[in-house]
């Protein structure tokens, strides 16, 4: 009895850091897209202060400690919460940690491996921010971050999928079926990640108004694009950290990938999601082709908008949310058609 008790608080704390990490997600996406990512030069502090600088003679204080960067109080705050939120995710992964190795000793099938796994990410997530900051926001560094930051939550999700017990598997009457589904289902899953890491590129090098038109781009189907620039992966910013990063051919070229390949990610998907539903008319499939469909295509639309009303924060912050899900839903249906021990 209490060991049920302890499992359902195990899955209740595994659901809950999961929710919390898809909200650092959209953090870090504000962040982003605000640039507030440097609204802090300093680490652990902000300015030197435990939390960001209010009174005037704090701002004072900071503005003579770093003369280089003024301080920006909208920026600052954005930039402290979004730390204070990743450390309150390091507590939680270690509270589940620990629960989970507690369980051990009386569940055998208990997991621990992967919340151990996620516990070594999030405190290289730590190192990486402090990276981060100390290299002024150089493209790469920010895009391990977010790579970090998106299996932390990929796999707080596996853990949540293997503990719960609402969605009932899917029955292995048709193991044929299955085995087919399965890499084909794993390579939807890689195209929406590599989709997501384009994504990422393209928000981190600022070049989401190289193509403010759609579906053409500054006016043409094929603009001129300078690809080899535009993924050059270890480069100077500008002087400030809001400085131009690309020129107009290279922030064309990463802005153009990123469109055609979520061409190829909804050709693929879509037709992935299209079949899970066809064969699902005779199992409980279904359910989880829907869910890739609807979240496909509510992400292609997020995307064009995103493009259309030039970079509104609230739908580019939606974009990446989606984007994320959409990766959580692909996951869900890699664990329904995965083997059963
Ligand atoms: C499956 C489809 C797609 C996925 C998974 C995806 C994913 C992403 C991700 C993860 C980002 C980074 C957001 C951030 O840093 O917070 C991003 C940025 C962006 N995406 Fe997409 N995207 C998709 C389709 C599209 C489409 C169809 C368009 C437009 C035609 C588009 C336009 C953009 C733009 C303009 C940005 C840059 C936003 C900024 O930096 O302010 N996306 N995408």
């Amino acid at each position: 009895m209490i060991r049920t008790s302890q499992s359902q608080r195990f899955f209740r704390l595994a659901l809950f850091s999961a929710l919390f990490s898809l909200l650092l997600v959209m953090l870090s996406s504000w962040g982003r897209v605000s640039e507030a990512g440097l609204g802090c030069p300093d680490w652990p502090g902000c300015y030197g202060k435990l939390f960001a600088p209010q009174t005037a003679r704090d701002l004072n204080e900071a503005r003579s400690f770093f003369p280089r960067q003024a301080p920006e109080e909208e920026k600052m705050l954005k930039e402290t919460l979004h730390r204070y939120f990743s450390g309150a995710l390091g507590l939680l992964i270690i509270r589940l940690v620990w629960l989970g190795w507690k369980l051990k000793k009386h569940v055998r099938r208990q997991q621990v491996l992967i919340p151990g796994l996620v516990f070594v990410l999030v405190f290289a997530q730590v190192v990486l921010g402090i990276v981060t900051v100390k290299l002024q926001h150089k493209p790469l560094i920010t895009m391990l971050h977010l790579s970090a930051g998106m299996t932390t939550l990929a796999l707080l999700w596996w853990i949540v999928l293997r503990e719960q017990r609402f969605w009932r598997p899917v029955s292995a009457a048709l193991p044929a079926t299955l085995r087919r589904l399965r890499p084909r289902a794993l390579f939807g899953l890689l195209l929406v990640i590599v989709q997501y890491a384009l994504g990422g590129w393209l928000s981190a090098n600022y070049a989401a108004m190289a193509c403010p038109d759609f579906p053409t781009c500054q006016g043409s189907y094929w603009p001129a694009m300078d690809f080899m620039n535009g993924f050059v992966l270890w480069r100077d910013i500008g002087v400030d950290y809001e400085g131009v990063l690309l020129n107009l051919d290279a922030a064309t070229g990463v802005h153009m990938v990123h469109r055609l390949f979520s061409v190829a990610t909804l050709l693929y998907v879509g037709w992935l999601a299209l079949h899970t539903i066809r064969l699902g008319a005779r199992d409980n499939l279904c359910r989880y082709g829907l869910l890739v469909l609807v979240l496909l295509l509510a992400e292609m639309t997020l995307g064009i908008i995103t493009v259309l009303m030039h970079l509104p924060v609230v739908v580019v912050v939606a974009h990446s949310a989606l984007a994320a899900v959409l990766m959580l839903g692909l996951i869900t249906l890699n664990h329904a058609v995965r083997p059963r021990p």
